[in-house]
């Protein structure tokens, strides 16, 4: 089958060869007929005419997204025919013979603009052809290069890739879990994790020292052009790190990232601004300010770190929960207290001061977006147990749900933190585009459905009954 693509034929001039594609357009010009070839490397020109003998009759019948195999000679153009704005301009492919391979209905829309035209909810139905459109392709390729371009760059800088479970246990990040049920433990579930936030903090226990992870999370909250139920994050953990080092390697990361990908992107200001949060607030009234000079410039990208976060914030009583604190970043983040002090004195300092604690959180806020968010690690369990028990949790419940956790802080735990970068949202603006739906490969809708498989969906009696579960009415 397939061997030869189309971007290369250039050099085989003179050389019948087959070429396998798809048509994208078809011109009549009587007995000759012109059809544009595509595969996913490039167009050409074809010629058919009389010479087909019997392939001329398919020729004819050929339309747009067919599928054929054309055997031929690859001929350089005569002077005057030459296109010099086309790649393969310079030639064009006389056939010889057809075989139709698959023919192609009409598309519900058209698959060569950017289709910003259209609407959203046609495209995701039809995400499959939708994926053909120059833009699409165009994204894909720079989500592939990027994540390429991150592991290459991590590799070299000593991070390990481990992968984490999807089938876990709660973590708190702050929104609804996905929960999973349990068969064989029938009335028991998994969650899908919000984030592989513990798994990573354990492989700082297992001695792995620097940990990344290009990785899915799930989180059931209401979406927005900048959330996904399901996204995708670049998760970095680091042992014996200050805050400042895991900043200027998320730093170094970054530019070479534009360096290499976006050339043609130049940073508002770099070094990244450091930004304390007060003064973020003060200034911008916004946690993920827009420092960029021109707003209209697709091209300036306005990188800030956000530091010093409070530790906890105050809720006022919303839907079914009570008013209560919430930890800013989550409960495992580092407070930063005075050197000096003890234990009993940092309790107390959460429990009446709850406030005015700062913690080592650090957020990377771009074009006004937050695309990264990262703390250092509390590691006396004492302080997180407080911590959690100022959440509004029993001492109890804390057992319950962080004993596994809390009990490998028993097991030379180095200090550590990290950082996760929300890598649907960074392509986003370095894309240009102005939701993650652009760029996530088969996105949800806006009330988190996939159009296209028809899901969430109802399931078969029988799972339910393997599952143990009633659905009420
Ligand atoms: P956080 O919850 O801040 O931190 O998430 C990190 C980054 O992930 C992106 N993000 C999302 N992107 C798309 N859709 C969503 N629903 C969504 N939610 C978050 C954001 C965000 O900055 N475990 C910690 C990281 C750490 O402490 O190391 C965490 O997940 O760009």
């Amino acid at each position: 089958m397939k061997e030869i693509y189309i971007k290369d034929i250039k050099n085989l001039v003179g050389q019948e060869i087959e070429l396998y594609g798809w048509v994208e357009t078809r011109r009549d010009h009587g007995k000759i007929i012109f059809i544009d070839l595509k595969d996913s490397t490039g167009t050409v020109q074809t010629v058919c005419g009389p010479w087909l003998n019997e392939s001329y009759v398919l020729a004819e019948k050929l339309r747009s997204e067919w599928v054929v195999k054309f055997t031929g000679v690859v001929k350089e153009r005569p002077d005057n025919m030459k296109n010099e704005k086309l790649p393969l301009g310079d030639i064009e492919f006389e056939v010889k013979n057809i075989i139709i391979l698959g023919e192609s209905n009409t598309h519900p829309f058209d698959v060569y603009g950017d289709g910003k035209d259209i609407g959203e909810e046609i495209r995701m139905a039809k995400k499959y052809l939708d994926l053909k459109r120059p833009r699409m392709k165009d994204n894909l390729r720079k989500r592939a290069l990027m994540f390429k371009f991150i592991r290459d760059y991590l590799y070299k800088n000593d991070f390990l890739e481990i992968d984490t479970p999807y089938l876990t246990k709660s973590t708190p990040e702050g929104a609804r879990d996905f929960l999973v049920p349990s068969r064989l433990g029938a009335g028991l579930f998994y969650a899908l994790p919000q984030s592989p936030q513990q798994y990573k903090q354990m492989l700082m226990v297992s001695q792995v020292e620097r940990y990344f992870q290009i990785v899915r999370c799930f989180r059931d909250e209401d979406p927005r052009g900048d959330r996904q139920p399901e996204f995708t994050q670049l998760d970095i953990e680091t042992s014996f790190k200050s805050q400042e080092q895991i900043l200027d390697l998320t730093e170094k990361m970054i530019k070479e990232l534009v360096d290499n990908l976006y050339p043609e992107k130049h940073f508002t200001e770099f070094p990244i601004p450091r930004i304390d949060y007060k003064d973020a607030m003060t200034k911008y009234n916004s946690d993920k300010p827009d420092i960029r000079k021109n707003k209209n410039d697709p091209n300036e990208l306005g990188f800030a770190f956000i530091v010093n976060f409070p530790m906890f914030e105050w809720h006022e009583k919303q839907y079914n929960e009570e008013a209560r604190y919430v930890a800013v970043h989550h409960p495992f983040t580092k407070i930063r207290f005075d050197e000096n002090i003890t234990n009993e004195e940092k309790i107390k300092l959460i429990k009446e001061n709850t406030d005015k604690l700062q913690a080592f959180q650090y957020d990377v806020a771009l074009n006004g977006y937050e695309v990264a968010g990262g703390s250092l690690r509390e590691t006396d369990s004492q302080i997180l147990e407080t911590v959690f028990e100022r959440l509004g949790n029993s001492k109890e419940a804390f057992k319950k749900q962080f004993g596994h956790y809390i009990e490998m802080f028993g097991y030379g735990v180095p200090p550590h933190g990290g950082i996760a970068f929300g890598l649907d949202r960074l392509l986003m603006i370095l894309q240009n585009e102005e939701s993650i739906r652009e760029v996530i490969p088969f996105p949800k809708t806006g009330d988190n459905r996939d159009l296209m498989m028809n899901s969430p969906s109802m399931v078969d009696e029988k799972q339910l009954k393997e599952l143990k579960i009633q659905i009420s009415k």
